[in-house]
């Protein structure tokens, strides 16, 4: 069996230049790199979409543009064995996430780190599905026996919780699931030195989150060009007053050259060896802002370009490969648990 590479975007709110850069990017590179050799699994999570409050009227149009998305970041759509499908449009995932939910502990589940912040800013409208929700994401990634799964630095606990479910039902069961590697292989995998975080603009210590209020913290991909350069202008940075790569001590400036380089696909060192002890933070900041307008310039003449039908008929036959082979897995797990024969 052809090993699989797969990961998803939630398409609820737009993505920001932390998702491009932490899941866009790598999985375009492995798809292009390893199309036809491997599988490549790019779907849309969109029972994710609703674990917190949103616009419901919005919501297919936003799954629509994610597809777009994929595509204009030079997904290899054409090519043999890469598949792009909505979750919901799948069943099994359902189905098997309820399942996984029987064998993940309460208190496993009670040590993720993204709920407890989430649930800290939403106080009364927490939902059991924000709580539940890695469990969804742990039946997305074992139907499809995903042994790679390129992602950001802030799902790595996901993927450890989806690798402890899958060992401890392979120990119940027998080798029914591929575990996932460690996050530290999917990183080397990634072909990165350690997990990607891009960062807040406004605050540097945080990640850059799509669903930070200050709009002035995020590069949204549907940003017009001009309002993004200008975000960048005004990124805090430090008082140091040098100019070098610790993400610990200036994170401000350490997250620009890091923007510098995964946009302009130039290696880090490269980038931080032509700034290194320079002053003047305005240049670093016209540099970056000038790069991200670009980048935001091209990209969005690229989405403008597919139609809503190109992403419909890439879906369809995704859809009809994805619901073949999440449904043998399904069947095996019903098998040994009991419900089938
Ligand atoms: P989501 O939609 O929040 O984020 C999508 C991807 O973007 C990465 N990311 C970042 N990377 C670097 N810097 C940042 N500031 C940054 N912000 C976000 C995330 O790490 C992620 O890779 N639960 C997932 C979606 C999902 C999924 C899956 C992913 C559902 N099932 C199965 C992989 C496999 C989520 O909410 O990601």
């Amino acid at each position: 069996m052809r090993e699989t590479i797969l990961t998803g975007v939630r398409a609820n709110e737009e993505p920001t230049l932390g998702n491009f850069l932490g899941a866009y990017v790598p999985m375009v590179e492995l798809a292009k790199k390893y199309a036809g050799e491997k599988d490549v699994n790019m779907f849309v999570p969109d029972l994710h979409s609703f674990t917190t409050p949103i616009e419901h009227e919005e919501l297919y149009g936003q799954i629509i543009r994610g597809v777009k998305y994929y595509m204009a970041a030079g997904l290899p759509v054409d090519s043999e064995g890469v598949s792009v499908y909505r979750q919901s449009f799948v069943s099994a995932h359902s189905e098997m996430a309820w399942i996984l939910s029987c064998f993940t502990g309460f208190g496993e589940m009670q040590r993720m780190t993204q709920f407890k912040d989430k649930s800290e800013d939403l106080r009364d409208s927490v939902s059991v599905g924000l709580f539940s929700y890695p469990v969804l994401m742990a039946g997305d990634i074992l139907l499809y026996s995903a042994k790679y799964v390129p992602v950001g630095e802030d799902q790595f606990q996901h993927l450890e919780i989806t690798r402890d479910i899958a060992m401890r039902m392979n120990r119940k069961f027998g080798e029914i699931f591929t575990v996932p590697v460690k996050t530290a292989e999917q990183v080397k995998f990634m072909n990165l030195d350690e997990g990607l975080r891009v960062r807040s603009l406004t605050e540097p210590e945080k990640k850059m989150s799509k669903s930070a209020e200050n709009e002035n913290s995020k590069i949204l991909l549907s940003d017009k060009p001009e309002v993004a350069a200008k975000k960048i202008m005004s990124a805090t940075t430090d008082s140091v007053g040098k100019i070098k790569f610790d993400m610990f001590n200036q994170p401000g400036v350490s997250n620009l050259l890091q923007i510098v380089s995964l946009l302009k696909g130039v290696p880090l060192q490269d980038v931080i060896s032509r700034w290194v002890g320079e002053t003047r933070y305005g240049d670093l900041k016209n540099e970056t802002a000038e790069v991200v307008r670009r980048f935001l310039v091209e990209f969005q003449e690229k989405v403008a370009a597919i139609s809503d039908d190109d992403v419909l008929k890439v879906l369809e036959q995704g859809e009809e490969r994805a619901r073949v082979k999440a449904g043998a897995k399904l069947l095996e797990v019903q098998k040994v648990l009991g419900l089938r024969r």
